[in-house]
């Protein structure tokens, strides 16, 4: 197994993944990919980092509440508040930095007891080679942990049938930070 090491700076992508099936291909391409190029491939590990930028209010807001429950307000943990994000990824800590792609989806109190929200998202790329892959990610955050852990649980474009780890901590109050480790092919 192969060990890429990528850390998401712009020049990285352009050398890290010199076979690049098209992200807008049709039927029949991704049925040759499966016939004839998946064998060929040797599965790979690849590590991303970024930064996430979290904004709940202001003129830059990125997460909007969708729906709650009719005990969101009386209970310990909000039960049932859900968001919808857009949020942006960087490769530094500075919102400013170069962006690398958005994480777009859902966030929902799903726990009566602890605060703790169901995950479900895309990591949407959109620079260098990765620009049009996508990973599908989904877990739960215990958003009082330290360190948590989702699961990525597929991919498109470069990372088609990925599997993988994502943990992520807070950097600050707005930013959180994260390390993916996916296989692919
Ligand atoms: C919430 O809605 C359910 C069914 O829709 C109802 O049975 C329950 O009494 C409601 N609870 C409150 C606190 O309004
Ligand atoms: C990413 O791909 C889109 C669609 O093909 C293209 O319009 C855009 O310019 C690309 N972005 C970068 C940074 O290469
Ligand atoms: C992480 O940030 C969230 C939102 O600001 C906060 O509710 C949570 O307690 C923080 N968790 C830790 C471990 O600092």
């Amino acid at each position: 197994m192969k060990q890429e090491h990528v850390m998401l700076m712009l020049s990285t992508i352009l050398i890290a993944f010199p076979l690049v099936q098209s992200v807008s291909e049709g039927p029949k391409a991704v049925e040759t990919w499966f016939k004839e190029e998946l064998t060929l491939k040797k599965q790979k590990v690849t590590n991303l980092h970024f930064y996430f930028h979290d904004a709940l209010s202001g003129p830059g807001q990125t997460a909007y509440p969708i729906f709650q429950s009719n005990i969101t307000s009386t209970s310990i943990t909000g039960f049932g508040l859900t968001f919808m994000f857009d949020q942006p990824m960087t490769v530094e800590r500075d919102p400013q930095s170069l962006r690398i792609g958005k994480g777009q989806g859902f966030s929902g109190s799903a726990s009566l007891e602890q605060p703790g929200f169901l995950m479900n998202m895309n990591f949407v790329f959109t620079q260098g080679k990765l620009n049009g892959s996508t990973l599908q990610v989904f877990g739960t955050n215990p958003i009082r942990n330290q360190f948590r852990e989702m699961s990525v649980v597929g991919g498109t474009g470069v990372f088609r049938l990925a599997r993988g780890i994502a943990t992520f901590r807070n950097e600050s109050s707005s930013t959180i930070e994260y390390n993916i480790v996916v296989l692919h092919y």
